[in-house]
């Protein structure tokens, strides 16, 4: 939500920054604009829309060496010109990109007036520069300008801030992530790991309430008292690296077909065949903490709150101890019960979305341990649990997620072979299960090389006004999943019900023509899936079926699409797929832009 990039060099700031904000923009794509100090003066750039607008205003050089860019997704103000970071302080003297929400910002703003500095846009963010510039002239430094300001402020931000008459940039973190990027004889920062990757391996993770002085070759570091702190280089994981396009026409259908290999990492070295039971040593999980846990709650949002509903299912399935999934927007403010001795994971992709931060302090705060079920390595939530797993995607840039949910659907499935073998899970059962989930992706592999007809379920649905989907059991879920995506990427009104709860509402909507998407693999409750979808039949819908491969009910379906045969406990796995790629065809069908889908953003690191 709002990518920052800032760089401070001896090249030329504006390629570096563009590129920056290029592998940002999946945070938001509101509008876009750097800012860039040529030593003598500060010149900004900015528009609405995408980096790919901004990079037609811009002029073809732009001298400077040490620069900021915002990638924006609005909160407080619209989408305009005047709201477009960077801000400037009312002598132009600083200029600041930022990422967050100040909540006291209306009586920021009155501050900012009795000072005779009338605000130019409606955007929190800009109380904030007129703040520290009524400190620099004052005689603040630049660092005790920043200090002052933000000991005002209440809320979260992630924020790089420029200064006319200093050679520094400075950088601030309260909620809304920054990582610095070491190079020799440049610094950067950026919102998330992965733009850095081009530039730099060395990085620094800042914390809640540090603030980051940046020169070309020094980096010093103070926390919100202003003591110093030694920052702790973090070496980036290689596969940070990979986030190119490559051939593929979007990030989108890259990463649908990139699942296979994603899949192999997250399994891999992971497992114990012989012993039937999984190995995540990330999770630190003593014997007594499995072996005593009254129940198991999850957290997500989103489609991470749908993979971890399937985690909670398998949980009770091999462990038969309780499992709840909850929606983390919703789980702190419903003042929870916290038992020390439960197991708690935060399902995320970002690791940064801030519903499901709060969560992990509410559940911290009260004692309980959470563990993450996080893909971005040293995100926020990774090191708030300091323990958990990580899904090993490899970098996620579509804004519809789609690798990240099978990998979290498959690490909660060998988190649920290990807890499940220190309770009643048999080795032969957890052998079964964990065969079967190292031949998911093989089994991935050969349906997209026989994806079946996809182009006449968009031929169906392109049109619709709304479109149900259904699933039983852990097909629920996967229903839910499909529904979402087709929701976010086509704009098509989506609703997705358990199957046996459609006859107690959504069937109304029901009308001649109207289209079904129905998900009933292979298991116990194919048949009464069948009933459902008898059901929608009889009321003239269409139906469009995902069936296990040598179903008969192949026949049950207008369009019918198989996926290969995999364990009762897996098919999530594979179900979810032909529901990735109708969402991503329909979209393209109708022009959409499937990696930017309007309004969205890939973290949403406000509440
Ligand atoms: O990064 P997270 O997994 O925590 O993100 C959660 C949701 O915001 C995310 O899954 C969202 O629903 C996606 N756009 C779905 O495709």
């Amino acid at each position: 939500m709002c990518g920052i990039f800032g760089y401070i060099g001896t090249r030329s700031a504006l390629p570096v920054l563009v590129e920056g904000l290029r592998r940002l923009e999946y945070r938001g794509y509101d509008s876009t604009g750097v800012a860039i100090h040529d030593g003598d003066q500060i010149s900004v750039h900015k528009t609405v829309g995408k980096v790919q607008n901004l990079q037609s205003v811009l002029p073809s050089e732009v001298p400077g060496t040490m620069g900021i860019a915002h990638t924006r997704w609005a909160t407080h103000g619209g989408v305009t010109f005047v709201n477009t970071h960077p801000h400037a302080s009312h002598d132009g003297k600083i200029h600041l990109v930022h990422n967050g929400i100040i909540e006291n910002f209306r009586s920021l703003h009155r501050r900012v007036k009795a000072h005779g500095i009338e605000c130019v846009g409606e955007t929190d963010s800009e109380v904030l520069v007129h703040l520290m510039g009524i400190e620099l002239a004052g005689g603040a430094t630049p660092q005790e300008a920043v200090e002052r300001t933000l000991h005002l402020a209440r809320g979260t931000w992630g924020l790089s801030i420029l200064f006319l008459d200093h050679d520094v940039l400075i950088c601030a973190r309260n909620g809304s992530p920054l990582i610095i990027g070491q190079g020799d004889g440049e610094m950067f920062v950026s919102s998330d790991p992965h733009p850095l990757s081009a530039h730099t391996q060395r990085v620094v993770y800042m914390e809640d309430g540090d603030l980051a002085i940046l020169t070309r070759d020094s980096m010093k570091m103070v926390t919100h008292k202003g003591h110093s702190i030694d920052p702790t280089v973090t070496v980036l994981e290689d596969s940070w690296s990979e986030s190119d396009l490559g051939d593929s026409p979007h990030f989108m259908h890259k990463e649908i077909y990139e699942q296979p290999e994603a899949l192999r990492h997250c399994i891999a070295g992971r497992v114990d065949r012989e012993m039937g039971s999984g190995r995540l040593g990330g999770m630190r999980l003593g014997h007594s903490t499995m072996v005593q846990a009254p129940h198991v709650r999850l957290l997500g949002c989103g489609t991470a709150n749908f993979a971890a509903e399937i985690g909670q299912m398998l949980i009770e399935k091999m462990a038969r101890i309780p499992a709840v999934t909850h929606i983390s927007s919703e789980f702190r403010n419903n003042d929870p019960v916290i038992n020390p001795k439960a197991i708690y994971l935060a399902v995320s992709q970002s690791g940064e979305t801030a519903d499901t931060i709060s969560a992990v302090k509410e559940i911290k705060l009260k004692g309980g341990q959470v563990f993450g079920v996080v893909n971005v390595v040293g995100s926020t939530i990774a090191r708030l649990c300091g323990q958990g797993v990580y899904i090993h995607s490899g970098p996620e840039q579509s804004v519809a997620s789609t690798k990240a949910f099978t990998n979290m659907v498959a690490a909660l499935t060998i988190f649920a072979t290990q807890l499940g073998r220190t309770r009643h899970l048999s080795k032969a059962k957890g052998r079964e299960i964990i065969e079967h989930l190292q031949q998911a992706p093989h089994l991935m592999e050969s349906y997209f090389e026989n994806p079946g007809p996809i182009d006449e379920a968009v031929a169906l649905l392109a049109e619709a006004k709304s479109v149900l989907f259904l699933g039983r059991g852990l097909s629920a879920p996967v229903a839910k999943e499909g529904a979402l995506k087709l929701m976010e990427l086509a704009y098509i009104p989506c609703l997705a019900y358990p199957a046996g709860e459609m006859k107690h509402g959504p069937i109304a909507l029901l009308e001649e023509g109207s289209p079904v998407v129905i998900v009933a693999p292979n298991d116990h409750l194919k048949e009464k899936t069948l009933s459902a979808l008898h059901e929608c039949r009889a009321r003239g819908a269409k139906i469009i079926l995902i069936h296990e491969e040598g179903d008969t009910i192949a026949s049950e379906g207008d369009v019918s699409i198989a996926v290969p045969r995999i364990h009762p406990w897996l098919t999530p796995l594979l179900t979810v797929v032909p529901l990735q790629l109708i969402a991503y065809s329909t979209a393209l069908h109708l022009g959409k832009d499937v990696d930017r889908p309007r309004n969205l953003a890939k973290s949403v690191t406000v509440e």
